[in-house]
């Protein structure tokens, strides 16, 4: 029995799929943006389990409500509908352009309902053939097999046998690339309004107003992925709302939960209409304990104080990073917005992001990369300004202690 044994890292590479490298060490509570290992050792939190915990580790609201949840009702299956699900549905609808919600577990979850009702929709009301996606390089949206083959990232979506197909991919922020690959027989274009694990980066005004454009000449769908860039993370509830564009289906997961599994798709009753009773669903989706915390999670991040906190702890963030820059002049660019920031680093240091990770452990910092060059911070979004400080100690000892080693 696994109970009987001493539990580490080497457990690890003994009983699990090696589909993950894990830190070295096992992380065992966590209380805001502060995290313990095995050891005790302390960590302040940059990563956020991913851009989910926008409100910390163990916020106590959300720990109150899930505590309050689990004496009332876990789950009740799709064969009932349950109040806190309607209740979590309609706050997104009253927040959004939505209105029709589908609740899943997983961010991929929500994409591959997307993505199979914008195929419906265009089947069902223009024409059998109507089914191209359009998807962008660098892109990622989940590791089903139809995400990773939406999904911009090549090597994600080999080695499985044949993909689903007509699926096709051109540069991010490349509007004629778009304009060269639309027709009457495209069903929806994809993309990600800040592109997060493909390298923090934002589409430009003009190519996504570009975008909307020509997907209304050409009767296709716009689905917008804001797994990563949803739920407060850049200053606004989703990302959308700073460009003034509306998709016609939308996508959200991590932050939604706080940290508790559950995704969403949004879209329109138009669109909705395509399906029908028994054309999709899910066990889990929806169930109580998720959209209980939810709401809640919503509640306290769709506020005033929580968004424009994003703003003001993005400026922290960048001045700090321009300081430790100016002293190690290891970065070429910042970029990202409100609480997803990306910092480049220089050609000279590129492939060395994992590197500088892992200093940063051991300096007692959690911080995430976005491929093999970037560093990547997804703090929650009301870590202190005393955590921020001092995690950025910590990079700026990290980052002397890796360049003098
Ligand atoms: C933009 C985006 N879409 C989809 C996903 C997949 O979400 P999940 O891992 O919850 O399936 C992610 C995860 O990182 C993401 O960043």
């Amino acid at each position: 029995m696994i109970e009987n044994k001493a539990i580490n890292r080497n457990t690890y590479d003994q009983v699990m799929l090696p589909i993950y490298a894990p830190a070295n060490f096992i992380p065992v509570r966590g209380q805001g943006s502060r995290l313990w290992d095995q050891q005790g050792k302390e960590y302040v939190d940059f990563a956020g389990g991913i851009a989910v915990l926008a409100l910390g580790h163990c916020h106590p609201v959300l720990v109150n409500t899930l505590k309050q949840q689990s004496e009332k009702l876990w789950h009740i299956s799709n064969i009932f509908t349950n109040e806190p699900a309607l209740t979590l549905a309609q706050k997104l609808i009253d927040a959004t352009f939505a209105q029709k919600v589908f609740f899943a577990n997983s961010g991929a979850e929500a994409n591959e309902a997307a993505f199979k009702l914008a195929r419906r929709y265009a089947i069902t009301r223009h024409h059998p053939t109507k089914t191209r996606i359009i998807a962008f390089h660098q892109a990622f949206h989940g590791r089903t097999f139809f995400t990773v083959s939406v999904g911009g990232q090549p090597k994600y979506a080999e080695g499985f046998g044949p993909n689903p197909a007509d699926i096709v991919h051109v540069p991010f922020n490349d509007l004629d690339a778009v304009r060269a690959v639309i027709d009457d027989r495209t069903c929806a274009v994809v993309l990600e309004p800040i592109q997060g694990e493909g390298g923090v980066t934002p589409a430009t005004m003009e190519f996504l107003h570009g975008v909307r454009e020509l997907c209304d000449k050409h009767q296709a769908l716009l689905i917008f992925d804001e797994v990563q860039s949803g739920v407060g993370r850049t200053g606004k509830l989703y990302a959308y709302q700073h460009y003034g564009v509306q998709p016609d289906i939308l996508t959200t997961a991590k932050a939604l939960g706080g940290g508790f599994p559950i995704s969403a798709m949004l879209t329109t009753d138009a669109i909705a209409a395509a399906m029908e009773t028994g054309a999709h669903g899910t066990t889990y989706g929806g169930n109580p304990l998720a959209c209980t915390v939810g709401c809640v999670a919503l509640d306290i991040i769709n506020t005033p104080e929580v968004l424009m906190g994003v703003e003001k702890r993005h400026d922290m963030v960048i001045q700090a990073l321009e300081k430790i820059d100016q002293k190690y002049g290891i970065f070429q660019e910042f970029r990202g917005k409100g609480l997803l920031i990306g910092a480049v680093l220089k050609a000279e240091y590129q492939g060395k992001a994992k590197e500088i990770l892992q200093q940063a452990a051991e300096q007692g910092l959690i911080l995430l990369s976005a491929g093999d060059s970037i560093l990547r911070f997804t703090p929650s979004l009301i870590i202190s300004e005393d955590e921020i400080t001092e995690g950025m100690m910590r990079l700026d000892m990290a980052i002397s202690r890796w360049l003098n080693k």
